[in-house]
Parts: structure tokens; C-alpha cells; sequence
């Protein structure tokens, strides 16, 4: 045997073997069927990719770089035949895969999977709190795209949750940068192991739905690199390829055409090299458009229509269209996107998939309140009334991000499976029906969408309904499905327990069943506040002078709507950092949620007292289980700075870890902290500052139960 056939072999040994020990599947079958296995994807580098986009340029007529510069048929790269160039499917989003057979007309049958997972919407994988399971998440849909052909994910969103009201909310990662940008670098990570592109959208401070196109985001400059860039900073790092500018402007201009946002924050000081692309028919300055540092016009040429005048008259220049066109081509050969075709091998990995969407749920749902322990429900409960909106049909998200899933299940059924014909569902319960049930289950949920925002108040007749249960029966436990903070100020305080379940996707029934039934423990943690009155937000008055909220699509009103000002007076204060800030209560602090079971906290330790900009100091403290079940806990590390020259939030969090513990079971939790973490933004220098002196460091189980504190200081 050749030396190097001899390597090769026990090289696939060792991937083989420590793959199938991750995953504990037989792989044998999996190595004939798929083409990509886990991780297995390496793109070109920069250089490699730098050089063959080159060679293909320089073979390229103007009409053909200009005709790749604007997207094709509404969701494809436009194909060149003569140079070997293949069309490039993309589709949404980052919940899995938005199946679309035809748009406005276009035929896109040859992409469409026959089922794509409904996987929990992601501010639901926020809430896990867990990294890792973002990686198999994002893994996943990535191999549902190579299963349908599609090269480039118009996913992971992840503007920031700055207020409830905003349709999107479901599709994005919650309040906090610091956790937004943990699962972000896994999520492209996991998309990308499978040689899917990953885009990072929008950028940037895309933060609400109302007539979206025509807001104009007014944020300083603390504001955008400590809360608005850091998700994408880790994306961008982590290695994403892709990057989709947002449909609003920025300090005055709109994002997808500006030097400001795309040349300078994104090229210069973020350093991504890959392609930009705008958001669906976002932009109309063809001249701006291609001196901004854009490459991509989505969904085809609007602004560059009419490049060949714009060239002509000199205000688009031929080296702005071959800069687009080079850097489009650099991402598509960095991914070798030039293959992609329907992969039906990857339809075996679709059982998975499922599970994994079920894990995602399972440690998603959060628990907020379990007056007397009323959850798990006991054995024994015997009359469960059950009522609510999305009963018998699944609450999703709508708008691009929609994925209809299959084998969906639904919460009747799901309930049904662990209560059997205990479950009584009525429609319209009468007061003595919800009297008299030993246990009310009462669902109440929004349907979010892209496109509008939608109050913060529940719908009247859901909003009644709560009420009349939690008044009548104290055994009432609230099920809420939505994408989003919603308004339970009036029923909190007599709700026997509440449960935040999102928009759990195909399996989150189950899971939301098994938490009921207390066969899964609860371990989800809230990836944002919730405000006990939509005035308490830091984005309260961000609608204009005397406009209400719509829902539906809007395209007319939208254009002809002049664009308005939002001012985004509380400036970094988003969030806990607000309700902190200003010392105003929330319903439901950021990172609460609770558990079966209960964890003590003891023995802080830092591995330096006293530290200077370039040592890691290690923060070490001891969790135990000290309840009857296992379950799982996220402990939580906020950092305060004690005196500033400049306002800084009360604390922010800068690191947490999820651990699982056995009942009586003990662990050290480890985290690292370094010079960034205790940093600000300077915009004088235009840098990361950390400045000297005394620094507190706080241990908890969420912003508001902090547990252990300790001293260190910055010399
Ligand atoms: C959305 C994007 C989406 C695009 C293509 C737009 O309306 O804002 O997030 O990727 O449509 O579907």
C-alpha cells in the first residue's frame, strides 16, 4: 500500500470514529449517502478564491459583469453559461427552510424540498442559552439546503430586540449582544460546516416593522458597536460569507446604499471581505449604490436598471461593477457553489433534524412562574380544561421566515398523548366550566409577522379569556405562543404558573407537553424583558405623532409614507441595561426562568484580584443541585464597572454556561473574562476602551438573582 493511501485511510479512520462518537449514529451509511458529513466542508480561502474570481473577470464583458451584479429571478445568482457560472438558489430563513414553489411567477420547483423541519423560532433557541445546540440548529437547516440545492441561507437575522412590538422579534436573538453574538458564531459555524452559506441580516438597526422601509434609525455611535455590531461582529468572525443590508436608513441614508454603513462599518471596521447583498427591493441610487461597497442588488436590478446610462455619464464607474462582480464571485467559489443540486441523500438526515428541533424546544420553553408548584401537573389532576387560540393549529411566525413544517403536532394532541381523556377542550368555556376544572390550561399567542408590528396587548377577546380563567380558577396555568414580550400585567399576579413556549416549531408541542407533564424539566432562560406596560420600553414612542399600528401588508400606504425619525434616545440603555438604568421594575426580568428542581450557588473565585489589560482572569464558582430532579442551570456572569467617566449600564452580561446536574450533584462553573469585557466604546478614538479601577463581577440565575459578587480591579 502507497505511503499516502495508507494515511488517508487511517485519517478517515479517526474522523470516522470520533464523528459517530459525537453522534453516535452508524456512519457507514451516512459516508456513501452524503457529500458533505459533519464539518467536513472547507471553503477556498481568501486568497484561493481572491484568484480564480480574477481569472474569470478578466473573461467577462461589461454586459455580463452588470447583468451578475442585480439577482436573478427574484432569488437566484444569475447564471453565465459561457463561463461556466451556475444559477444560485437562496431562500429563507434562519428558522429552517422556507419552501417556495413559484413567486410572482417564477418557477422555483426545481429547488423545493417536499418538507424542510419546522424548527423553534430563534429567539426560542436564544433562550436555551446553549451554543452548541445553535451549531446542530443551524447544522441542520444547512443540510436541508443541500438537500434542496440551495447554495446561500438568507439566514441567521438577528437585529436586536430593542422592543416588543416588533414583527420580527421571533426571528432574532433576543436584547443582549453579548448572548446574541455566542449563538450567532455557532449558528454560521453550523450552517456553514455544511457549505451553505450563512447571511448575516439585516444590517443594520432593522429594529422594527413599521413601514420599514421608511424609518431612519437616529443611533449614536456607543450605541451601535456596544449593542447593534457585536452579533454580527461574531458572525462575521465565526466566518460568514454573506451579509444582507436592511431596508431602513441609518443616521439618514438607507443602509443597502451607504458608504457609511457598508464601506466604513462593515468593510473597514468590521473587516468582512465576502459578499453584501441588499434586502428585496431596498434600495434606488444606483450611483450611491455602487460607490457604498454593495455587490448584490436583490431582488434584480432597480437601482443599476439603467447602469449602461450611469456608466455613460460617468457616475458609476467600471471598476465599482467589477469590484461587485469580483466580490460575488469570490463568495461563490470560496463555497463552490457552482454544484449545488438537489442532494436527496440528505433526506436520510431529516429524522434528526427533528430531533434536534425537539432538543431546541425542550430547553427553550421557559417557565416564569410555578405558583405552589402547580407544574408538573400531578398524576393524579383529574378534570384539565383545556382552551386557548392555537389549540388545534400550530402558532408560527409569518412573513419570509414562515416554514410550514410536517408532521406537525399539535397541542391537543400532543396534551391528549400525556393526559389522555383528562384533556377537556372547549372552545368558549363557560365560568362554570373553568371553575370547576381541577386544572385550567389556557393558551393565549400572537401571530408576528415581517412587515408590521403588532401590539403589545393581547387581542381583547384573548386578553378576556385569560382573565376570566385566572380569576375563576386559581389552578390556572397560561400558555403563551408568540414571538415576543406580550402584556400579562393584569393576570400575572394570579396565574398559578405562566409559560413562555414561542413559536415551538413542528415538535414544540411535545415538548411543551413533557414540561406540563414534568417528563422534560424546564431549563429555558429569557432572552429579553418583559416590560410590565409597553410605556415602560426604551423603544416606547417610536411610532410617529398620531400613527397607529396596521397589520397585513402594506406596499401603497408604505410608499407613499414620508420616511420618519426614530430616535434611539436611550442609546446603549437596551434592555435590562434600560430597566436597570432608569430603576424601573419589569414583569419578567432578562435571564429568568425557572426549573423543577433548585441550584445553590457558592464559592466565588477569581484567579487575579488585581489585572492589567492583557491577563485573562478566570471566574470560578460551584453550582449544586439541590432538589429532587435533575435539571439543568444557566449560570449567568454580569460585569459592573464602579465608577466610569462615561455612563455605562448597571451590568452586562459577558458570560454564561449551561450546566446539567444530577440531584446533589455539584460542578465548578468556569468563565473567562478578558480586557474587552470590561470595555466601552470610545468614539473619540474610535476604539475599545477599558478603563482603570474597580469592576464588580456578578454570579446568577438571571439579571435580577444575583447570587454571589466579587471585586476584582483593573490596574
Ligand atoms: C426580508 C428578508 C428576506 C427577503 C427575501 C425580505 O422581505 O426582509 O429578510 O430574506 O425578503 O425573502
Amino acid at each position: 500500500m502507497h505511503k499516502e493511501s495508507f494515511l488517508l485511510i487511517l485519517l478517515s479512520l479517526v474522523v470516522f470514529i470520533s464523528w459517530s462518537q459525537v453522534n453516535g449514529q452508524s456512519l457507514n451509511k451516512e459516508k456513501e449517502l452524503l457529500t458533505t458529513r459533519r464539518g467536513e466542508f472547507q471553503p477556498l480561502s481568501y486568497e484561493e478564491a481572491d484568484q480564480k474570481a480574477n481569472s474569470v473577470l478578466a473573461s467577462m464583458t461589461l454586459d455580463e459583469k452588470v447583468a451578475l451584479v442585480g439577482g436573478d429571478r427574484t432569488f437566484f445568482l444569475r447564471p453565465i453559461p459561457r463561463l461556466n457560472l451556475s444559477e444560485v438558489y437562496m431562500t429563507d430563513a434562519t428558522q429552517g427552510v422556507h419552501i417556495r414553489e413559484k413567486f410572482r411567477d417564477v418557477d422555483l420547483s426545481k429547488y423545493q424540498l417536499e418538507k424542510s423541519t419546522a424548527f423553534p423560532c430563534p429567539i426560542a433557541l436564544t433562550s436555551t442559552w446553549n451554543p452548541g445546540l445553535a451549531y446542530r440548529y443551524a447544522e441542520a437547516v444547512g443540510e436541508e439546503c443541500r438537500a434542496g440545492g440551495i447554495g446561500i441561507l438568507l439566514g441567521p437575522g438577528l437585529n436586536s430586540y430593542r422592543h416588543s412590538q416588533c414583527g420580527r422579534n421571533f426571528e432574532y436573538f433576543g436584547e443582549d449582544p453579548f448572548l446574541r453574538a455566542r449563538m450567532i458564531e455557532e449558528y454560521v459555524r453550523g450552517v456553514q460546516s455544511t457549505g451553505t452559506v450563512a447571511t448575516l441580516k439585516h444590517f443594520l438597526a432593522n429594529n422594527t416593522e413599521f413601514f420599514r422601509r421608511k424609518s431612519n434609525s437616529i443611533i449614536d455611535e456607543r450605541a451601535i458597536h456596544e449593542i447593534y455590531i457585536p452579533g454580527f461582529k461574531a458572525g462575521i468572525d465565526a466566518g460568514a460569507k454573506a451579509v444582507m443590508t436592511s431596508y431602513n436608513l441609518l443616521n439618514g441614508e438607507w443602509c443597502g446604499q451607504s458608504d457609511a454603513v457598508i464601506n466604513n462599518l462593515l468593510r473597514k471596521q468590521l473587516g468582512f471581505k465576502w459578499l453584501v447583498m441588499t434586502d428585496w427591493w431596498s434600495v434606488q441610487d444606483g450611483e450611491k449604490l455602487a460607490r457604498s461597497g454593495q455587490d448584490l442588488e436583490m431582488p434584480f436590478a432597480v437601482a443599476l436598471k439603467d447602469a449602461d446610462k450611469l456608466m455613460k455619464g460617468g457616475r458609476v464607474k467600471v471598476q465599482d461593477i467589477d469590484r461587485m462582480a469580483k466580490s460575488i464571485l469570490r463568495t461563490y467559489f470560496a463555497m463552490r457553489l457552482g454544484d449545488r443540486k438537489k442532494e436527496p441523500a440528505y433526506n436520510e438526515r431529516f429524522a434528526d433534524h427533528e430531533q434536534v428541533a425537539l432538543q431546541t424546544a425542550r430547553e427553550g420553553i421557559v417557565l416564569l412562574k410555578n405558583s405552589g408548584d402547580i407544574l408538573p401537573l400531578r398524576k393524579e389532576t383529574g378534570n384539565i380544561l383545556l382552551t386557548g387560540e392555537y389549540v388545534e393549529t400550530l402558532a408560527m411566525g409569518g412573513g419570509s421566515a414562515t416554514v410550514a413544517g410536517y408532521n406537525n403536532r399539535l397541542m391537543i394532541d400532543e396534551l391528549r398523548k400525556e393526559f389522555g381523556d383528562r384533556i377537556h377542550y372547549v372552545k368558549k368555556p363557560s365560568r362554570d366550566q373553568i371553575r370547576s376544572a381541577d386544572v385550567v390550561l389556557c393558551n393565549v399567542g400572537t401571530s408576528d409577522s415581517e412587515g408590521w408590528d403588532r401590539p403589545f396587548e393581547l387581542p381583547e377577546e384573548q386578553e378576556k379569556k385569560v382573565v376570566e380563567c385566572v380569576q375563576n380558577n386559581p389552578n390556572t396555568v397560561v400558555v403563551v405562543t408568540s414571538g415576543s414580550g406580550i402584556r400579562m400585567t393584569d393576570w400575572n399576579d394570579k396565574a398559578g404558573a405562566i409559560i413562555y413556549a414561542w413559536y415551538g416549531g413542528q415538535t414544540g408541542n411535545k415538548a411543551l407537553a413533557e414540561i406540563i407533564a414534568g417528563t422534560t424539566n424546564p431549563s429555558g432562560r429569557l432572552p429579553m424583558t418583559i416590560e410590565r406596560e409597553f410605556k415602560d420600553s426604551p423603544g416606547h414612542g417610536y411610532l410617529p405623532e398620531g400613527e397607529k399600528l396596521y397589520s397585513g401588508w402594506n406596499d401603497t400606504e408604505e410608499k407613499a409614507h414620508p420616511v420618519y425619525d426614530v430616535h434611539y434616545n436611550e442609546g446603549i440603555f437596551v434592555g435590562y441595561r434600560w430597566y436597570e438604568h432608569k430603576d424601573v421594575q419589569p414583569l419578567y426580568p432578562f435571564g429568568h426562568g425557572l426549573s423543577y428542581t433548585a441550584f445553590d450557588y457558592s464559592g466565588i473565585a477569581t484567579s487575579k484580584g488585581k489585572f492589567s489589560e492583557d491577563d485573562v482572569i478566570t471566574v470560578s464558582c460551584t453550582v449544586k443541585n439541590a432538589g429532587k430532579r435533575k435539571g439543568s442551570e444557566t449560570v449567568q456572569l454580569y460585569v459592573q464597572d464602579v465608577e466610569s467617566s462615561v455612563p455605562r449600564p448597571v451590568k452586562e452580561l459577558k458570560g454564561f454556561q449551561k450546566v446539567e446536574l444530577d440531584p446533589g450533584q455539584s460542578t465548578t462553573v468556569q468563565l473567562r473574562l478578558d480586557k474587552k469585557d470590561f470595555s466601552f466604546w470610545n468614539p473619540e478614538t474610535k476604539d475599545w476602551y477599558a478603563e482603570k479601577g474597580k469592576f464588580i463581577i456578578h454570579i446568577g440565575s438571571s439579571s435580577k438573582d444575583i447570587r454571589l459578587k466579587k471585586e476584582v480591579e483593573l490596574l
